[in-house]
């Protein structure tokens, strides 16, 4: 499949990894977003077509005569976008629903791991009330996690202090009150302890190409105090990880393990791991890329990112292909008051145009373009994000535009420790 020169590309989602993607590609072709946000509508054409629209996205894909479509969020990749794309003749990247498994059912993904040898936390799947409840009663492995099988928006595991938080979980979740269908299944994992790493291959059916080892802040708040987020921050790449070491025992073990299971991974494959003393052990496989670690991965990666994607499709995929700069980037989270709870809408969005620094990116999120300007619409509302020589670099250049003078709106919070250090007030 070679791609014509003046390419046009949809992008499906709206949130800051979009733009990411979008910004990246769009230096090679013309781009579509469905639905997008006010960053997306800069650099491309946004469409009001929900992501989960797969009928809707299908036909536009044909009536455009689309040259690629990327797909951003789980929900469609878990519903078979990609399986209706290649039944019309449609070319997309991502995997088929039976290969987004590994992130749509973590029962599944954890009989996965065990039949390849893939090292993950002890896992338990449970069905039934009243024998998930025998279990955590005389669960004698410490402290422990409880899983929603399905999707559940970033929402699905519980970390229990004690027994009754750890019943009152597993209740909640069986009875299909916290989560629906999808906590009608669950997952009772042991609880590891150590550093969090966020590593994404790029596959391509038979061999996975890593990216640089990235970290993404999942609480709201500073030394990961408070609820966890959709995301508050990442950066890449990550100091002293052997990342052969990954490629040999998880990524490249998962990828041949899905092609002779039947169902060959083409996509972004996204580990969530913890670093334990007995080595890297993955918590959660995700079929997409990371958000946000998607936006400082992209300001590193030196490589034109269309032919990579082409290539995890047509299964020609080469280590050489994926090429980055030197250097570091990070990505600040701007979210709104009352994030990651309810938040107002509608609050102008003030400075975007006085950053200037080539070296730094305004990803949005959730904004919308209206008569006043750019608003925010969502929780999570801007990620900047700044490559810099070197770590502090990235740092001093991301906060150096956030707040008085630079970009703020009313009632903005982030965090002030994305990428180690504390950094400003
Ligand atoms: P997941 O969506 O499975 O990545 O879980 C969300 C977060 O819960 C992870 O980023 C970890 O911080 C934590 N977590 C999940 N599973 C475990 C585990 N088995 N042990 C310790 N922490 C866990
Ligand atoms: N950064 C976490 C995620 O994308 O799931």
């Amino acid at each position: 499949m070679l791609m014509p020169k003046q390419k046009k590309v949809l992008i499906v989602g709206s949130g800051g990894r979009e733009h990411a993607l979008g910004w990246k590609l769009g230096k090679s072709g013309r781009l579509y977003f469905a639905p997008g946000n006010a960053g997306t509508a800069e650099i491309g054409e946004n469409i009001p077509i929900p992501a989960e629209d797969i009928a809707g996205l299908s036909e536009l894909a044909d009536k455009l005569r689309l040259d690629l479509t990327v797909v951003g969020p789980e929900a469609p990749l878990a519903m078979g976008i990609v399986d209706e794309f290649q039944a019309r003749g449609l070319p997309i990247f991502g995997p088929t629903a039976a290969a987004a498994k590994l992130e749509s059912s973590k029962a599944w993904a954890a009989g996965f791991m065990a039949r390849h040898g893939i090292a993950h936390p002890r896992s338990w799947v449970f069905l039934d009330e009243q024998e998930a409840i025998r279990f955590v009663r005389r669960f004698p492995w410490g402290k422990m996690v409880v899983k929603a099988d399905g999707l559940a928006a970033g929402k699905g595991v519980i970390l229990p202090d004690g027994l009754e938080e750890a019943e009152a979980a597993v209740r909640e979740m069986l009875s299909g009150r916290s989560f629906g269908g999808a906590g009608r299944t669950i997952v009772i994992q042991e609880r590891l302890t150590g550093p969090e790493l966020s590593v994404l291959a790029f596959c391509d059916g038979k061999s996975a190409v890593p990216l640089l080892p990235a970290r993404d802040y999942k609480r709201i708040g500073d030394g990961d105090r408070g609820p966890n987020t959709g995301g508050m921050g990442a950066y890449a790449p990550v100091a002293d990880i052997d990342i052969r070491e990954i490629h040999r025992t998880i990524l490249q073990p998962t990828v041949e393990g899905m092609r002779k299971e039947g169902y060959p991974y083409k996509g972004v494959l996204y580990a969530g791991l913890m670093l334990t003393a007995q080595g890297p052990k993955v918590l959660e496989y995700n079929a997409r890329f990371g958000d946000p670690e998607t936006q400082p991965l992209m300001l590193l990666l030196k490589s034109d990112l269309a032919p990579i994607l082409l290539a995890c499709m047509n299964g020609t995929l080469e280590p050489e292909m994926v090429r980055f700069r030197p250097g570091a980037s990070v990505c600040v989270v701007l979210a709104c008051a009352g994030y990651p709870g309810p938040c107002a809408k509608g609050v102008l969005i003030e400075g975007l145009d006085t950053v200037r620094d080539p070296n730094i990116r305004m990803f949005h999120a959730g904004t919308l373009l209206n008569d006043r300007g750019v608003v925010t619409s969502a929780g999570r509302v801007l990620g900047v994000t700044a490559y810099g020589e070197t770590i502090e670099a990235a740092i001093r250049r991301a906060y150096g535009v956030i707040g008085s003078g630079g970009v703020r709106f009313e009632g903005m919070q982030y965090r002030r420790d994305i990428g180690g250090q504390a950094y400003g007030t």
